[in-house]
């Protein structure tokens, strides 16, 4: 298994380009499953989750091919018939949900396992089931798996909110079958999301019938089939602001270029509440902070909010804050398990309910962690280049499942992070246990 060693101290500088949006290729991925024809998609990242997405699209007869010279893949689907998403990938990914609505409207039938919970929370699919049901899918669920069957999606008013808000592969399953329903469809609360409008412009380029995406009311005039196309994935706002935050959090600083600065609005207003000089020219964002970040009062909300998936890498960035800060996740109530890892680097916050108060202190210290789940990898690592000394960070897959090669952009800032081997006949443990299976699921 492999970890980061990082040797922390060492303030970041120069430019980096984003990659594409992970968020984003997902549903686009999935969606293609529409298209009569093949779909080129450019800029998907390399990434496990797309690796494993095309695994499930594989088994339901689309092949999902690379090109090595650029970043784009070929979809094409090769056999119409396969309606299974198996349990033993979809458990590893969450986002292989979002191949249901595809796969009833273009095929009719569809039978996924339910993803079941992951490390920051029990994550229901209940939204997802009601939309499809209120547009005439007959669904039941049976043994762990959706089956669900139509003969044609009939338009028809959905709302997408639920007790924290819209759900976000939600809507992109609502929308991914709407486009193929007889009649209009209306998803009122949408996700309001980039990477929803983007799966939209994607469905639109394919002939779809889509009106108010990046609103909460998404009108969709059903049409009879979809054409092949070819797209260009947004940049991955969440890595961008990761960078960002990287370079702030070693008292650095770093342009990040080809980004979306529009898609980042709400998390460069708390970068710069924290002290730090930010400017967005084009699609490009600097930043510097070159003294202690000032403490924040923030919630994590869906979009145009400061999203969940940067709450625990600005949560690192508070730890070090001259003074108190207070962080909320109103989308994700439980994700806060980086909390107590950041505590072990010296970091002094304690969580009550959805809420963490950040005691800051004046700097962290190196040592042994683990990483639970994507996002919180990428706060261990941020912390970790602050930290004084050496910093290993356990279970990285969490991070190579949705960060495009972060250990070598970070390293050409000039961060000090190595990626190493277990050696297994080192461990001190029974090799029972040291070869226990980690857990894979998470955002
Ligand atoms: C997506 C993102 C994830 C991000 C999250 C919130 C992808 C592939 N993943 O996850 O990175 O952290 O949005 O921005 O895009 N909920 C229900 N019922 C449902 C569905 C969701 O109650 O049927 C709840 C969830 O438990 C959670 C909230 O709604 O509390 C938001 O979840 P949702 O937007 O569905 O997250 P995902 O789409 O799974």
């Amino acid at each position: 298994m492999q970890y980061f060693q990082i040797i922390g101290g060492q303030p970041l500088s120069g430019e980096v380009a984003v990659s594409g949006s992970k968020n984003a290729a997902l549903p686009i991925m999935a969606a293609s499953i529409l298209a009569e024809g093949p779909v080129r998609l450019e800029r998907v990242p390399r990434l496990t989750d797309v690796e494993t997405l095309s695994l499930v699209l594989g088994e339901l007869g689309v092949a999902v091919r690379r090109d090595e010279d650029d970043s784009s893949l070929w979809i094409e689907t090769v056999d119409h018939n396969p309606v299974h998403a198996d349990y033993e990938l979809v458990r590893r990914m969450r986002a292989s949900f979002c191949v249901l609505g595809p796969l009833l409207a273009r095929r009719g039938r569809a039978v996924v396992s339910l993803p079941g919970g992951c490390n920051i929370g029990t994550r229901p699919v209940d939204l997802h089931l009601a939309g499809l049901e209120a547009l005439g899918a007959s669904i039941r669920l049976e043994a762990g798996y959706v089956y669900a069957e139509t003969s044609r999606l009939v338009g028809a008013t959905v709302p997408m909110s639920g007790p924290f808000g819209p759900s976000v592969t939600g809507t992109a399953n609502l929308l991914s079958a709407a486009v193929l329903a007889k009649g209009q469809t209306v998803i009122t609360s949408a996700a309001r999301e980039p990477e929803i409008a983007d799966l939209g412009e994607f469905l639109i380029a394919m002939g779809a019938e889509i009106i108010g995406l990046g609103t909460s009311t998404i009108e969709i005039h059903g049409v009879d089939g979809l054409s092949a196309v070819g797209y260009q994935v947004i940049p991955d706002r969440i890595e961008a602001a990761t960078l960002l935050t990287a370079a702030a959090i070693t008292g650095g600083q770093a342009t990040v270029r080809d980004a979306k600065p529009a898609h980042l609005t709400a998390v460069l207003q708390v970068l710069s509440d924290m002290g730090a000089d930010v400017h967005a020219v084009g699609d490009t964002v600097t930043i510097k902070l070159q003294r202690r970040p000032r403490p924040v009062h923030l919630t994590a909300q869906p979009y145009p909010g400061v999203p969940t998936d940067l709450q625990s890498q600005l949560m690192a960035l508070a730890a070090l804050a001259d003074g108190e800060s207070v962080v909320t996740d109103a989308v994700f109530p439980d994700r806060f398990l980086h909390a107590a890892e950041l505590n072990r680097l010296g970091a002094r916050i304690q969580r009550r309910g959805s809420t963490a108060t950040i005691n800051g202190v004046d700097r962290l210290t190196g040592t042994t962690v683990m990483a639970s789940d994507l996002r919180a990898s990428a706060a261990l690592l941020l912390a970790g280049l602050a930290a004084r000394g050496e910093t290993i960070v356990n279970r990285i897959y969490h991070l190579d499942r949705g960060y495009e090669r972060l250990d070598e952009k970070l390293a050409g800032l000039g961060a000090q992070i190595r990626r190493c081997e277990t050696d297994q006949r080192e461990s001190t443990l029974p090799s029972r246990v040291a070869s226990q299976p980690d857990d894979v699921r998470s955002a």
